[in-house]
């Protein structure tokens, strides 16, 4: 039996990362791919020559020929970008478009068979591009942010309480922007409404926390957070790779799910060694139900702006 095979196309903050937790995790061979030369190449072999001490051996190649992601089992996407002054979102989405679209092609070409999580931004409208070149069943593309927005919902809840954040369970919907929605009515502590324990106004304070913490680390560290989105996405590898069928919110494409039609939405999901097997649908209270609405407005108008710089087909 041959090890698994992941493809980390990008190699920087986010994809170096990636790599150093699937080789601590021992999940399969990895290839960094990047179109920067060395920094592929630098990373593997920095990363191999800790092997020895960890006690890793599974084989990491750098590289910037995208033959050798040639039948990769998951494809992990960071390929991108980041906002530049004077940089208006359009031109982001222009420019990250068409790396993505160079990235599913291909993707599509090596990697047929591919389980593929897109974590570059603007993430609703990367992970449809993703879905809309490669043209996989939508169970093999599937966006990160959702586990990464819960997760940092889960952290201020426990920070606020003093305890563990292994007692809380939270999940945030919706897209990656600012208007995602944390979800308080599924919010528990051990099984304990969250609303029994935290005032609704600390409450409304933490999710405006959670909505803003991307930028709440990019003005600390200048650059945008990258050790929480790589175990957030290697979380979702990990569901796959060892069909743990976990549930977790992921931007999967609903099919009128959730009343939505053809878009990729962060919602729970399962996942599973076919990949995102089944969508959860849960109910929602009337604000939250507003909320999730208005954040899919979004999305839908996102996508639209994406798609005029799509190749013609
Ligand atoms: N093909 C492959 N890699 C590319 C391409 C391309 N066409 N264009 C750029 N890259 C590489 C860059 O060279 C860089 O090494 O993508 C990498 C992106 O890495 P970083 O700039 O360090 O960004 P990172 O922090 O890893 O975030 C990547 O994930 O969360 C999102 O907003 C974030 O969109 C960003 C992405």
């Amino acid at each position: 039996m041959a090890r698994k095979k992941i493809a980390l196309i990008g190699s920087g903050m986010i994809g170096g990362t990636l790599a150093h937790l699937c080789a601590l995790k021992r999940l399969g061979d990895i290839v960094l791919f990047d179109v920067v030369e060395g920094l592929p190449q630098g990373k593997a072999l920095d990363l191999l020559e800790a092997g020895p001490i960890e006690g890793f051996d599974c084989r990491i190649v750098g590289t910037n020929k995208y033959d050798d992601i040639e039948g990769a089992d998951v494809c992990i996407v960071t390929a991108g970008l980041p906002r530049k002054p004077g940089m208006s979102r359009d031109d982001l989405l222009q420019v990250n478009t068409k790396i993505m679209v160079e990235v599913a092609s291909n993707i599509r070409d090596r990697a047929p068979d591919a389980f593929v999580i897109v974590i570059t931004n603007p993430l609703d409208a990367m992970v449809t591009c993703m879905h809309r070149i490669t043209r996989f069943p939508k169970q093999r593309v599937v966006g990160q942010a959702g586990v990464l927005d819960s997760a940092r919902y889960r952290a201020f809840v426990a920070m606020e309480l003093g305890v563990s954040v292994d007692s809380v369970q939270a999940i945030v919907l919706g897209g990656h922007g600012d208007d995602m929605v944390p979800v308080r009515s599924y919010c528990h502590v051990a099984g304990i409404p969250v609303e029994r324990l935290i005032a609704p106004e600390r409450l409304d304070a933490i999710e405006a926390r959670v909505r803003q913490a991307g930028g709440e680390i990019v003005n600390l560290l200048k650059i945008s957070a990258y050790y929480s989105p790589a175990h957030a996405a290697i979380q979702m590898a990990e569901a796959y790779l060892l069909d743990r069928k976990q549930i977790l919110p992921c931007a999967a494409l609903l099919e009128g799910e959730y009343g939505v039609n053809g878009f990729f939405v962060g919602v729970p999901v399962l996942i599973g060694g076919r990949g995102v097997e089944r969508v959860i649908e849960i109910d929602l209270s009337p604000a939250e139900r507003k909320a999730f609405d208005a954040s899919v407005a979004h999305v839908r108008e996102l996508v639209q702006a994406m798609e005029k710089f799509l190749p013609a087909t």
